[in-house]
């Protein structure tokens, strides 16, 4: 593994760095307070193909590898974890997964739109019985002629009410666990389908959260997502783009929580000398400077292999398990360095810590990552 930018990844990470921390730190702190930020953003992102990072040219994308894809990811969540959400989400959890399991059809239909910004998209698998426990999903899916009929409910979806398109996770056979799931791509203005925001939550407060109610939508059957029964290897492979997202996300917290840590260390006065030059504190910055190199090379070696084209769901989860730790640990780091001032909006280390936290329960909780790892190494076949 080569360690080094290729020109078309450090051009792509100048591009997104400048566009991050002018078009979107600046504004981080009051899209938190107000709780959104403007949509029109992500035209803006769009248009400059961040939306699209891994996504062919002819479906809109930049057509780029998965390394300059976690870099698009490290820059948006240094600047905004609430932009990286959303951004994450259209283009890991839906986009990829379109592109992996789409007809020719659904990716000409639905690829040019999500990667232009035009349309956002979600992922419906989450409900209020169906966290962790993915194949326990019970919105049902019944087949009547060449229609599907959808009922049910969602929680917890990121872009829930914002999105023109939703991936919706459903079972056709009550009770079958995973072996009934089938997966459909429903535009959201179809009759019966509603979508609720949620609110009053610790962080993430400028990205849209929501709650989605299918009361008897019809979709055509040209409307599925590969074949009754593989829904949940769709849900599943779907995450190991997604979790890529969250676990590149956090290296861009990490590296936040330090840059505003080493910053605020050399400034700050105390006994007469910056607080920098205490070693306690260089201790804190030391253990932050170790896990953002971890985190963005163990990113990495995940964006490699799948570069390679194999199935990265090890690397990933390894990545995402260590990555959204050390976010936590560093975002508090960082509180610890500013010691009053971290305790205030004014200052970035709250914010960091707030978004970070929810790093290890989406897109599967740290637990259900060491589940994955230990089940790996165990051999016990799970997988396979
Ligand atoms: N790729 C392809 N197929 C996969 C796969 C993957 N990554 N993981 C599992 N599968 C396949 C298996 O091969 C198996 O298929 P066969 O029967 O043909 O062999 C099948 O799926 C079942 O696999 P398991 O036996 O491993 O299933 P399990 O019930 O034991 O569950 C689990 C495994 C790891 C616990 C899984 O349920 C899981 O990851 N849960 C967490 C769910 C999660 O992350 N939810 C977050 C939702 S998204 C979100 O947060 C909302 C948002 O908007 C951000």
């Amino acid at each position: 593994m080569d360690f080094s930018l290729n020109d078309e990844q450090r051009m792509i990470q100048e591009s997104v760095r400048k566009f991050a921390r002018e078009k979107i730190l600046p504004y981080a702190r009051d899209w938190d307070r107000q709780g959104f930020f403007p949509r029109e953003l992500l035209r803006e992102m769009g248009a400059l193909g961040y939306l699209g990072v891994p996504v062919p040219e002819e479906y809109g994308g930049a057509g780029l590898d998965y390394i300059s894809e976690a870099i698009v990811f490290e820059e948006i969540g240094y600047a905004d974890s609430s932009v990286r959400t959303t951004l994450s989400v259209q283009m890991s959890l839906v986009e990829l997964t379109i592109l992996a399991w789409g007809t020719e059809e659904q990716k000409q239909a639905y690829l040019p739109k999500l990667c232009s910004g035009e349309w956002i998209g979600c992922f419906g698998l989450t409900e209020p019985n169906a966290g962790s426990d993915a194949g326990n999903v019970q919105t049902t899916a019944k087949r009547d002629g060449d229609e599907w009929v959808l009922n049910g409910q969602k929680v917890w979806i990121s872009n829930g009410t914002w999105s023109e398109l939703a991936i919706i996770f459903a079972q056709t056979q009550p009770g079958s666990k995973y072996k009934g799931m089938v997966a459909f791509l429903v535009e959201t203005d179809a009759p019966g389908f509603t979508s609720r925001k949620m609110t009053g939550k610790l962080g993430l407060r400028a990205s849209d959260t929501g709650e989605i109610f299918l009361d008897n939508v019809r979709v055509p059957d040209s409307a599925r997502l590969g074949q009754v029964g593989e829904g949940f290897k769709i849900a599943m492979s779907a995450l190991d783009n997604g979790r890529y997202g969250v676990a590149s996300g956090c290296v861009g917290i990490i590296q936040h929580a330090l840059d505003a840590s080493v910053k605020y260390a050399q400034e700050r006065i105390a006994f007469d000398k910056p607080i920098a030059s205490f070693q306690l504190i260089q201790d804190m910055l030391a253990q932050m400077k170790v896990d953002a190199d971890a985190a963005r090379l163990l990113c990495y070696q995940a964006g490699w292999v799948k570069n390679q084209g194999q199935r990265s769901t090890i690397p990933v989860s390894t990545a995402k398990y260590y990555a959204t730790e050390a976010c936590k640990r560093a975002a508090d780091m960082a509180i610890q360095i500013h010691g009053g001032y971290g305790y205030s909006d004014e200052y970035v280390p709250e914010r960091l810590w707030r978004d970070g936290r929810v790093a290890s329960l989406y897109e599967g909780t740290s637990q259900i990552q060491k589940l994955i790892l230990g089940r790996y190494l165990t051999g016990i076949p799970a997988f396979e």
